[in-house]
């Protein structure tokens, strides 16, 4: 078994509240780094490729050169992803037509994803967009963990289970 460096993307729209929590606990238990995506400037995708110039290309160049495994972090707005994380999302799809050999260097990666709502439920489908985006840019899917808080603090059972989650699903692989 390898041990693998991996780098937590965090899509709130506030870099310090719930989903934030999650972060630095997972961070904690793995060691993985993590980039807050509200503090760059990513714009919408656009099909002119204006916004060419702003953050996301060289921070997709820092998470294709330098880790194996992506855990998003999302908040649940709207039964969805977040807004913040799913143009990151969207732009990817620069890297398809424009930045083509970094699309490439996805292939083989591994993707997990943190979900952080207000409570114990999960709606069906919430996963899928981040299944079927790594099985067309030929990741890993390595799963799914859902997160709530109580009283602003994560609850001692599910901070377990998390760290469970953690250790056998995020941090090793064959
Ligand atoms: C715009 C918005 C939409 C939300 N929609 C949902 C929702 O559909 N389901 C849910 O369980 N919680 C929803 N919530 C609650 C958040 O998921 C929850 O408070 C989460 O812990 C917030 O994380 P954050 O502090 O990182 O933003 C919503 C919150 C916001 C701000």
């Amino acid at each position: 078994m390898m041990k693998i460096k991996g780098v937590i993307i965090q899509g709130s729209s506030r870099s310090n509240g719930n989903t934030g929590k999650i972060v630095s606990f997972i961070q904690e238990r793995t060691g993985f780094e993590s980039i807050d995506l509200k503090s760059k400037k990513i714009g919408a995708f656009d099909y002119n490729f204006e916004n060419e110039g702003d953050d996301f290309l060289p921070l997709m160049k820092e998470i294709v050169y330098n880790y194996d495994t992506l855990i998003f972090a999302t908040p649940v707005y709207w039964y969805s992803m977040s807004g913040i994380m799913k143009n990151f999302f969207d732009r990817i799809s620069d890297c398809l037509k424009t930045e083509k050999e970094l699309g490439r260097m996805l292939r083989g990666k591994n993707m997990g994803m943190v979900s952080c709502g207000s409570d114990a439920e999960l709606k069906k489908g919430f996963e899928m967009p981040f299944v079927e985006s790594a099985n067309y840019l030929g990741m890993n899917y390595l799963g799914n963990f859902h997160t709530w808080l109580e009283n602003d603090l994560i609850p001692d059972s599910l901070k377990t289970e998390l760290s469970i989650f953690l250790e056998n699903q995020m941090m090793t692989s064959e």
